[in-house]
């Protein structure tokens, strides 16, 4: 418990808890950035955070599960290097600050269950159990959707990795037994239920994701240079998300080989969650788990951010009983796959792919089966 560990290291009860899922995406991958369509889900894997005031400007930030500590004022809040898991609660609390938020001086300590760099988004989760945090210790006022935005912004600003808004977005405001189906571009969004008897269950490969931020920015800019070339042609749009797949065989020619794949991933993928909102809301599953199978071949074959592992985890997944589909899920380079189980079929979905993995690559597997659960800061 975190008001245990609180207590543990502070020799006293913390004032305030609260607490941030990861999340696991269904569908919609390297879109988010491109204005379009994303289905993830919160789960029930979370980054809890404790902490009472101080008569001060000064914060003591613990992290339980790296056993460090730090310390900052209020007065000025900078990067650090040394300490860097602790930039995402400074970043958060800068830019609270920056807005005209008051904070007070406090005592925080933060740990939690979601694997690091797994492509589950753990980061975002210490970014929004931030805010959930302030909102409580300081008695903030704020729209949830004005909470996703700033904590992105620390992210790209203040961390400096130049992520989209998915991640933040589903730590605040999925809901339990659902999946939340946004649009990027407007941030509307819609919560869809996760009927039928089946499960989320997540592999995790085991491969940290190292090359991850450095190919991020290459694709970002690629999928930005698509976007110039398509203005040359005469075609002005803001985002790859004004384009259909007509459009790019019109600029095949002026945007080459690599920028095409590279669009005709994005455009094909927002249309893909499109259809899989409306087979998750016909009830049609089958049709929901071939979508997440042509999501994975295109994020492999166009965008080229799968890895061995997770097509290995793929094609193992694809074999087994029970199975309706599955996907690389997050970033790539590494991290996890997302699969869509028939609930009877999960426990034996676990072992085949643990054994499978062992056999092929020499690996270990961790698999979680996941519940879809609340937001930080759902209503
Ligand atoms: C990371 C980013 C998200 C999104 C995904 C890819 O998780 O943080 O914003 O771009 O990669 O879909």
């Amino acid at each position: 418990m975190i008001e245990e560990s609180f207590e543990r290291i502070y020799g006293s009860k913390p004032e305030v808890a609260a607490r941030a899922p990861g999340r696991v995406n269904l569908i919609g991958e390297h879109t988010d950035y491109n204005d379009g369509f994303v289905l993830p889900a919160a789960i029930d894997r979370a980054i809890r955070m404790a902490g009472r005031r101080r008569a001060d400007r000064t914060v003591r930030l613990h992290a339980l599960d790296l056993s460090d500590s730090v310390e900052f004022g209020l007065d000025s809040v900078q990067r650090d290097e040394r300490h860097s898991w602790s930039n995402y609660f400074r970043g958060v609390s800068n830019l609270l600050l920056a807005n005209g938020f008051k904070l007070t001086g406090a005592d925080v300590v933060f740990g939690g269950d979601i694997p690091r760099e797994a492509g589950l988004s753990s980061s975002a989760a210490v970014e929004v159990a931030t805010l959930a945090f302030w909102r409580k210790l300081a008695g903030l006022d704020f729209d949830p959707v004005y909470g996703v935005k700033l904590a992105r912004r620390a992210e790209n600003e203040f961390v400096g990795m130049p992520c989209g808004v998915m991640d933040q977005f589903a730590s605040a405001l999925s809901r339990e037994g659902h999946a939340l189906f946004l649009d990027c571009r407007d941030l509307s969004f819609r919560h869809v239920p996760l009927k039928g008897d089946v499960k989320i269950v997540v592999s995790n490969s085991g491969v940290k994701r190292a090359l991850t931020q450095s190919e991020y920015e290459i694709r970002l800019k690629q999928c930005r240079q698509a976007v110039a070339q398509l203005g040359a042609t005469g075609l002005a749009v803001k985002s790859l998300r004004e384009v259909d797949l007509d459009d790019l065989e019109v600029a095949r020619e002026a945007l080459g080989g690599l920028l095409f794949r590279r669009a005709r991933h994005v455009v094909s993928e927002n249309q893909r969650v499109l259809e899989a909102v409306e087979a998750l809301e016909g009830g049609d599953l089958e049709r929901f788990g071939q979508l997440m199978y042509a999501s994975h071949e295109s994020l492999r074959d166009d965008y080229e951010v799968s890895s061995r592992e997770l097509d290995t985890l793929v094609e193992l997944a694809r074999r087994q009983p029970g199975v309706l589909g599955a996907r690389m899920t997050g970033a790539g380079f590494g991290g996890c796959t997302v699969n869509l189980v028939h609930a009877e079929a999960a426990e034996d979905f676990a072992r085949a792919i643990r054994a499978g993995y062992k056999e092929r690559l020499g690996l270990d597997a961790e698999i979680y089966v996941c519940q879809a659960s609340n937001g930080a800061l759902t209503a």
